[in-house]
């Protein structure tokens, strides 16, 4: 593997300051949730999957260390595993060494040295595993053609078929897009379904997603998940306070700012807030803004989902569902979807 991905899709990465300002230019005011993960704040974020009060990280390992043979028999073989964010967690590994017939893995992700390093990684650990990176985020299409790479392989690669002159012929490897941890619960039912139907056309004829989706329960587990009792989530929700300090030079007093995450009963969402506890004025590029005590700037959405609500979104983008795996306690699910 070269130091190069695979394919470069160019993602734009310098558009901070026009969401910061267009964010404190509404009301509320906003920020987008992807500016929680700089360095520190992927670490919180870390810290925050081993908390007791967080169950969904644990909760969609167990359900994919249980039935990944079913999940593996669902499927088939000669599969490329497609795989959205930095694919070097256990859950990836889970897929690379129980799949059958693994033709390939493409993680793909906008962060263009965490990417390699996490290829560079599972290349060592999958010797003979084809891994074709792919810099790019959620929002891009990407077209991606493996056929000319992949048949040229020998165990691992595009399979081959034998045809009725008793010549081989390779047979097309299908598509299988890996989304945990329920992150389409961040986008909104809009960008939730526009982001399922580019999916959709990655996966292409015969493809699969095989996706993590949080669900709705009991309010008191949702809201100790989001309020956890050592502070972990409150100061991952403030660390994107810092982000924008030292992204944009900023002079945020992150101090003046606390934690609030609370379960929208109509939405069935939680909504993540940070709230002024005293005046402020900030300095954001030349530009002004000013808090008082009590103002909000939302900072995250989780949506939960019923699986009934979620098969109507998943078909509505042009999938069927046809798998759901849950715990014991319907906690969070593991769902398989497919294109045909
Ligand atoms: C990444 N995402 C699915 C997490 C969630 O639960 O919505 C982010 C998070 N926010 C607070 N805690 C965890």
């Amino acid at each position: 593997m070269t130091a190069e991905p695979f394919l470069d899709l160019h993602p734009a990465t310098e558009t901070m300051l026009d969401d910061v300002l267009n964010g404190f230019a509404t009301t509320p005011r906003a920020l987008p949730s992807k500016y929680f993960y700089d360095a520190a704040g992927s670490l919180l974020f870390d810290q925050i999957c081993e908390l007791n009060e967080y169950y969904p990280t644990k909760t969609e390992r167990w359900i994919l260390e249980t039935y990944v043979d079913e999940i593996s028999a669902a499927l088939g073989d000669n599969i490329v595993l497609i795989e959205y964010g930095s694919g070097s967690s256990i859950k990836t590994r889970l897929l690379l060494e129980h799949l059958n017939g693994l033709a390939a893995y493409v993680p793909i992700d906008i962060s263009k040295k965490h990417l390699m390093m996490a290829a560079r990684n599972l290349e060592g650990e999958f010797p003979t595993l084809p891994i074709f990176p792919v810099c790019a985020d959620y929002l891009q299409d990407i077209d991606l053609n493996l056929t000319g790479v992949l048949s040229k392989g020998d165990g691992h690669g595009a399979s081959s078929v034998p045809t009725d002159d008793g010549a081989k012929r390779s047979k097309e490897p299908s598509h299988l897009i890996f989304f945990p941890g329920s992150t389409i619960g961040n986008f909104n039912p809009e960008q939730a379904r526009d982001f399922l139907k580019r999916v959709h056309h990655l996966a292409g004829n015969n493809g699969h997603l095989l996706i993590g989706v949080d669900l709705v329960k009991d309010p008191k587990v949702l809201h100790d998940a989001y309020n956890d009792t050592q502070g972990v989530t409150a100061e991952f929700n403030r660390n994107i306070l810092h982000h924008v300090n030292h992204q944009l030079g900023a002079d945020i007093n992150v101090d003046l700012f606390e934690h609030r995450a609370f379960w929208d009963e109509s939405a069935e969402r939680i909504e993540m807030q940070l709230v002024a506890t005293d005046h402020q004025k900030v300095d954001i590029n030349g530009s002004v803004f000013a808090f008082n005590a009590g103002d909000v700037i939302q900072t995250e959405y989780s949506h939960k989902y019923r699986i009934e609500g979620f098969r109507a979104l998943a078909e509505d983008a042009g999938f069927t569902v046809d798998r759901v795996w849950t715990d014991p306690q319907n906690l969070f699910s593991v769902q398989l979807l497919s294109t045909i």
